[in-house]
């Protein structure tokens, strides 16, 4: 088989080299293209462009299938916590028990916020979207927390800070939000629990730790860990290129997801769902809605760039939604008209034609609602799943000796040379 694609320009015939992936994936390598050819590609929302070789996450969108490290999601889903998962992505193997311990009391140890960034809190408008919040916090803690003196120390200790105080900042913006008082995060407790007591626990009302939340908040956060290069990956890896910081990278690839198309769709699912009921249940009118060509409307949670099939993360949120709303005796009148709204399209000739399915979003706001978060911190819980992610994506690019800055090219169509006119001659 040949390991060179060719490509014939006015006349001249060009052999560019084919890179394989461990699990079959073919890539033309056109890093010499301009150079050889003076063309350069074109490739609006970059779907057939591969902006880097990576070893930390394989998805087949054809086949529903996604693994970390090579581990199927659906493994460490049943079997691992999110702190191990995350430990994984970003070391690249599973820990031992001892690093496991190691890395947990590392997490605690940095789990304290400075007490001065409160006062920013406070002075957010009382209508700010918690996103928005949370970016600029992440972007802050650099001023907090400054460069430490060697790489290796600066990356460890950003890293953990990063994943342990994101955290805490999310929940206690949450607190705040609500004019109650902020509840610190605890030494003793593990990375999920220790999030849900400072979300929960009050003076006037104890919270108790429930066992059943835990497991499904660290199901939650291991399904968004990672998806290779999504759009606030991307963001991440391209603002990193420019060898910024990495809670300014952070901080970016958190205002990409912010959008209804990518991680904000959690929160637009839940709001379609309660139109539907306050419509007294009318699902054909939204279906029609999303199949018309003349209207912006799309069905939230369904679609995927690259899965053409059942998205593997939501088969899983689904049963999770199931099992934890039986088990909890919620009923929560969204997740019926969530499976009637699934049924209905997936029986439907456009969502057949298109290959839509449920995505990751789909289902996890009806768990979030479940665990008392309320729907405007959605995406939040999805950046804090993400961050293990981003961080391995971010070191991968850092340590990569062929790492350029990201800059791509344009096919420029504007005006050609034109004259300046003075303001008074036009
Ligand atoms: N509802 C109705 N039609 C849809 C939907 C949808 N949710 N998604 C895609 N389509 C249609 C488009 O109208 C288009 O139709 P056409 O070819 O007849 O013109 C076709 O499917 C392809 O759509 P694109 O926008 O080109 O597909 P793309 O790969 O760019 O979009 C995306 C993927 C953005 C996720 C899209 O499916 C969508 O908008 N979904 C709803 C938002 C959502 O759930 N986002 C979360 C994604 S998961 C994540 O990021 C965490």
């Amino acid at each position: 088989m040949d390991n060179y694609a060719k490509i014939t320009y006015e006349g001249k015939t060009y052999k560019l080299p084919v890179v394989k992936g461990s699990e079959g994936e073919k890539a033309i390598d056109i890093s010499t293209l301009r150079q050889k050819t003076g063309l350069i590609t074109l490739d609006p929302g970059f779907a057939n462009t591969g902006s880097c070789i990576s070893s930390i996450t394989f998805m087949s969108g054809e086949k529903g299938i996604l693994r970390y490290r090579g581990i199927p999601v659906e493994e460490l889903a049943r079997h691992s916590t999110f702190t191990e998962t995350a430990y994984l992505l970003i070391n690249g193997v599973l820990p031992t028990r001892n690093e496991l311990n190691r890395f947990s009391v590392l997490l605690n140890d940095n789990s304290l916020v400075h007490e001065d960034m409160q006062i920013f809190y406070q002075n957010f408008p009382r209508a700010s979207h918690p996103m928005g919040i949370l970016s600029s916090m992440v972007n802050a803690l650099r001023s907090f927390y400054p460069e430490l003196q060697t790489v290796e120390e600066e990356i460890n200790k950003t890293v953990t800070r990063l994943l342990s105080k994101t955290r805490t900042l999310a929940a206690m913006s949450y607190k705040i939000s609500r004019g109650h008082k902020v509840i610190y995060p605890r030494t003793d407790l593990p990375y999920c629990a220790n999030f849900l007591n400072m979300m929960f626990d009050s003076p006037v009302k104890p919270y108790r730790i429930n066992r059943d939340m835990v497991k499904a908040l660290n199901v939650f956060w291991i399904l968004h860990a990672d998806h290779e290069q999504n759009c606030s990956t991307s963001a991440v890896r391209v603002v990193g290129s420019g060898r910024v910081n990495l809670y300014a990278a952070i901080s970016a690839g958190i205002a990409a997801l912010w959008g209804p198309l990518h991680g904000g769709a959690n929160q637009a699912v839940i709001e379609m769902l309660s139109d539907i009921a306050k419509n007294g249940g009318d699902i054909d009118t939204v279906i029609k809605k999303a199949k018309d060509k003349n209207d912006p409307f799309r069905l939230m949670g369904f679609g995927h760039r690259v899965y053409k099939t059942y998205d593997p993360r939501a088969k899983i949120m689904k049963k999770m939604c199931d099992k934890v709303l039986k088990k909890l005796k919620i009923n929560d009148p969204l997740l019926d008209i969530a499976k009637k709204l699934e049924e209905i399209a997936l029986n439907d000739n456009y969502f057949i034609d298109h290959n839509l399915y449920p995505n990751v979003d789909f289902y996890s706001g009806i768990l979030l609602r479940a665990m008392g978060i309320p729907t405007k911190m959605f995406t939040v819980m999805f950046a804090i799943g993400r961050l293990p992610g981003w961080i391995a994506q971010w070191k991968e690019s850092a340590d990569d000796p062929k790492w350029r800055l990201s800059r791509p090219r344009q096919i420029y169509t504007g005006p050609t040379k034109t004259k300046y006119i003075p303001i008074d001659e036009r």
